[in-house]
């Protein structure tokens, strides 16, 4: 299973959040769900293999999780308005008891500490400054820690360094959060044929 978990500090955690508005009054609520989309989907299909984790730290009622896992979506396709819609009601799920609040989406009160605690070993924090990724060992198997439009505090930089093995990085130019999640498909999709 490959995992991504995406900081996303501004992202809003109403229910309410406004649909039409997904890069402004949703907090880049886009760049989450453009993030998402470049880890579960391929042309014509979902990766079965791929879990997304978007942590939204915005208000009004922060922390919350929204875990959305490729083998068990249904109705999850490249439209981020469409998408949303999960997402929306997935924070209607207000306890920190994981729930499945539509097929495949699992929404919970968790901050980054619990989230990354939940996540498997071996966790690759992807940052401008890392190591390249083509000389980081990534096995079948692998979690990353990605930011969105702001970097990660000192604080949660301190959480992410107790549980990662490394920090990668995918090229020397600062890329979205998305486009950083295709390549190191690509990159896994290379290592691990078939
Ligand atoms: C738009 S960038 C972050 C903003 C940027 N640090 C700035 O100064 O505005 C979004 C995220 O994508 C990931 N990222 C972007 N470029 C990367 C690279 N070359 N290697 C690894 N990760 C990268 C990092 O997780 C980063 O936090």
């Amino acid at each position: 299973m490959r995992r991504f978990l995406v900081v996303g500090h501004r992202a809003s955690t109403s229910p309410e959040f406004p649909l039409d508005d997904l890069a402004g009054g949703a907090g880049r609520m886009d760049l989450l769900l453009t993030a998402a989309n470049a880890a579960l989907l391929v042309a014509h299909d979902v990766r079965r293999d791929s879990e997304a984790i978007l942590l939204l730290l915005g208000p009004p009622d922060p922390p919350r999780a929204v875990r959305l896992v490729g083998d068990r979506l249904q109705s999850y396709g490249p439209d981020i308005r469409g998408n949303a819609g999960l997402i929306r009601k997935a924070l209607f799920h207000g306890s920190r008891l994981e729930r499945e609040t539509s097929p495949g989406v699992f929404a919970s009160r968790r901050g980054l500490p619990e989230v990354l605690e939940a996540i498997p070993e071996p966790v690759v924090h992807l940052r401008e400054d890392g190591k390249d990724i083509r000389e980081v060992e990534l096995p079948r198997d692998v979690a990353f820690v990605l930011s969105d439009s702001a970097d990660l505090s000192g604080e949660e930089e301190a959480v992410v360094a107790r549980r990662r093995i490394a920090v990668g990085a995918v090229g020397p130019r600062s890329l979205h959060t998305s486009d950083t999640i295709a390549i190191v498909h690509n990159e896994l999709d290379r290592r691990h044929r078939g």
